[in-house]
């Protein structure tokens, strides 16, 4: 896979023409365009549609789709038709929840004649930390968390999970390819701040660990060129890849 494939821009906005015009000077450089809760509650499918026209790039829709097993499976059902490369559910949802949201979306593809989405699993949000989990009543470590609910999204018949970096070292060997590892909590070497995200990693690191693909927000959306920010993280995932195979 090219290093850009790997790239997946969070483009997380409620302004759509702010969204377009981003997406516009990434388009080159990226391998897909996330959207997510705050642009779909926004402007909903038809602003995701009009943000998907202008490009030939897949769709992540970053949903996190979280409810009883009926009502998460009508709602993924529901998107099926903009036709998205990817979708997320939470497996904290449970096995029931998942399975209920693959065989719905299985069919709905199926009756609408398109390629079913990939579907991930959300497992520990990389804004969580230990402290962050106990909080919620979650006392296992958070690798052990990461390992159960991994698990439970292989057994449902997910495609993958989306994970804190650091997270993958520990699991890559037990879930090999194809289940797909996407990362968010990205931090380029020249990145200036880490915003909310408690467990960031720079490109090459994930990477050379094994990550799927990148999910990078602000960095790229909040450089002064956002081009030039995605170009240069292609760069480190390539020297990543580069240093992998030597
Ligand atoms: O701006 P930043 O690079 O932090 O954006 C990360 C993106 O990845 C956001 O769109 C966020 O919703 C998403 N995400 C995340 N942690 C997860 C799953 C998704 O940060 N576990």
């Amino acid at each position: 896979m090219q290093a850009r494939h790997r790239l997946i821009a969070a483009i997380d906005t409620d302004d759509r023409d702010h969204a377009r015009a981003l997406v516009a000077r990434l388009a080159s450089e990226i391998g897909g365009v996330k959207l997510g809760l705050q642009f779909f509650c926004a402007h909903g499918p038809d602003g995701v549609k009009a943000i998907m026209a202008d490009h030939r790039l897949p769709l992540w829709l970053d949903l996190k789709f979280h409810d009883i097993p009926n009502t998460a499976a009508l709602a993924v059902r529901a998107v099926v038709a903009l036709q998205p490369a990817v979708l997320t559910l939470h497996a904290s949802g449970g096995l029931a929840m998942l399975r209920a949201c693959v065989q719905s979306v299985e069919q709905e593809a199926g009756r609408l004649a398109v390629a079913r989405p990939r579907l991930l699993a959300v497992t520990v949000l990389t804004s969580l930390d230990q402290l962050d989990l106990l909080s919620v009543g979650q006392g296992y470590n958070i690798k052990k968390q990461v390992l159960l609910l991994s698990t439970l999204a292989r057994d449902a018949g997910l495609d993958g999970v989306v994970c804190a970096a650091e997270d993958i070292d520990a699991l890559r060997t037990q879930f090999p390819a194809p289940f797909l590892f996407a990362v968010p909590g990205i931090r380029p070497a020249w990145a200036t701040a880490n915003h909310d995200q408690k467990r960031a990693m720079t490109p090459d690191r994930a990477v050379s660990i094994g990550a799927d693909y990148l999910i990078i927000g602000r960095p790229l959306t909040q450089a002064e060129n956002p081009t030039d920010a995605a170009r240069r993280t292609a760069l480190e995932i390539a020297a990543a890849e580069t240093g992998a195979r030597a």
